[in-house]
C-alpha cells in the first residue's frame, strides 16, 4: 500500500509540518511539503493532507493543490489541521475533494496551535491507526 503525507505549513513554528511529521512517523513514511512537491508523482492509496487557516481561509497554494489533485492518483484522503480555533480547513478541503469525486475519511486530526507538543504522540497514533484501518 502506498501512503503519502503532504502538508502546507506557513508560520515559523511549523505547526502543521510537525503534526504531518508525527503522522508520517506513525506510518513509516516521510512527510513532504506541497512547496517541495507541488503535485503527487506516485499514486497513493491513502493521501494524508493537512493545512491551517490564515485569516479564516486556507493558504491559496493548498487550495490549488487540492483542486489540482487527479482523482485517478488518490484512492482516499485523510485530513488534518492545526489552528487557533477553526476546523474550517478540513471542511473546505473536504468540499473541494468530494466535488472531485475523491473519498474523504470522516475521521480527521486536529491540533490546537499551542498544543502541538502535547499532540505529537496522538498524531503518530492517528497515522498508524488510519493507515491500518483503511
Ligand atoms: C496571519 C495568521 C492568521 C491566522 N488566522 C487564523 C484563523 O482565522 N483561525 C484560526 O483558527 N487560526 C488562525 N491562525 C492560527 C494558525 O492557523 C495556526 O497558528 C496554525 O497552527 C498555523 O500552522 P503552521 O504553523 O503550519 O503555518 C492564524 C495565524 C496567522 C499567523
Amino acid at each position: 500500500m502506498n501512503i503519502a503525507v503532504r502538508y502546507c505549513s506557513k508560520t515559523k513554528f511549523g505547526n502543521t509540518r510537525r503534526i504531518a511529521e508525527a503522522i508520517a512517523e506513525g506510518i513509516g513514511v516521510n512527510a513532504v511539503s506541497i512547496d517541495d512537491e507541488p503535485k503527487l508523482v506516485e499514486k497513493a492509496d491513502i493521501l494524508f493532507l493537512g493545512g491551517a487557516p490564515y485569516a479564516n481561509i486556507m493558504a491559496p497554494e493548498l487550495r490549488s493543490y487540492a483542486e489540482g489533485i487527479d482523482p485517478g492518483m488518490v484512492s482516499k484522503v485523510v485530513l488534518f489541521t492545526t489552528s487557533n480555533w477553526s476546523k474550517r480547513t478540513v471542511l473546505a478541503l473536504k468540499k473541494i475533494l468530494k466535488k472531485k469525486g475523491i473519498e474523504v475519511c470522516e475521521d480527521y486530526f486536529f491540533s490546537h496551535m499551542l498544543k502541538v507538543d502535547d499532540n505529537l504522540n496522538a498524531a503518530k497514533e492517528f497515522g498508524k491507526k488510519m493507515s491500518m484501518s483503511n
